[in-house]
């Protein structure tokens, strides 16, 4: 699962999957990570990191890019049993997908710190409205290394946290409202 600023968020997604997806045919793909591996160790292990990005997240692409197949070919044949039957799949996976994709560039080697300028006066008035921030909290996310102790993860990665990215995304937001 992933909280975001100001409410956990217990669902696969916070974004609706279905726009762009099924709009297109493309095969989705799994990003590259701007960084290494290891480059937010000690806060999270290399170890971890491969896991994650290579083998949960890719297991979101590689599903959601099965399922649009099936949807596909039930669109084909009008079988809109089938097509109802898929949303769940379509969403999960999508919103796996999405929200791994955004979690990766929330996060920096050289993060931490904390926000500044109109994001830090943003989150001082409007706490909690904004997606802009994504945390994993599920625990393939940090149970190799916290094991049960999920507060130390989630203290830990405070420090490697992007602001700048955050930024990034809250200026995108505000230009778009
Ligand atoms: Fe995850």
């Amino acid at each position: 699962m992933l909280s975001r600023i100001g409410h956990v968020c217990r669902c696969a997604a916070g974004v609706n999957p279905f726009l762009g997806i099924l709009a297109s045919r493309q095969k989705h793909t799994l990003p590259d990570l701007p960084y290494d591996y290891g480059a937010l160790e000690p806060h999270i292990s290399a170890e971890i990191m491969q896991l994650h990005h290579n083998k949960h997240h890719a297991t979101y692409v590689n599903n959601l890019n099965a399922t649009e197949e099936k949807y596909q070919e039930a669109l084909a044949k009008r079988d809109v049993t089938t097509q109802v039957a898929l949303q769940a799949a379509l969403r999960f996976n999508g919103g796996g997908h999405v929200n791994h994709s955004i979690f990766w560039t929330n996060l920096s080697p050289n993060g931490g710190g904390e926000p500044q300028g109109d994001l830090m006066e943003a989150i001082k008035q409007d706490f909690g409205l904004i997606p802009l921030l994504g945390i994993d909290v599920w625990e393939h996310a940090y149970y190799l290394q916290y094991k049960n102790v999920r507060p130390d993860y989630v203290k830990a990665i405070w420090n490697i946290i992007n602001w700048e990215n955050v930024s990034e995304r809250f200026l995108a937001a505000k230009k778009s409202n």
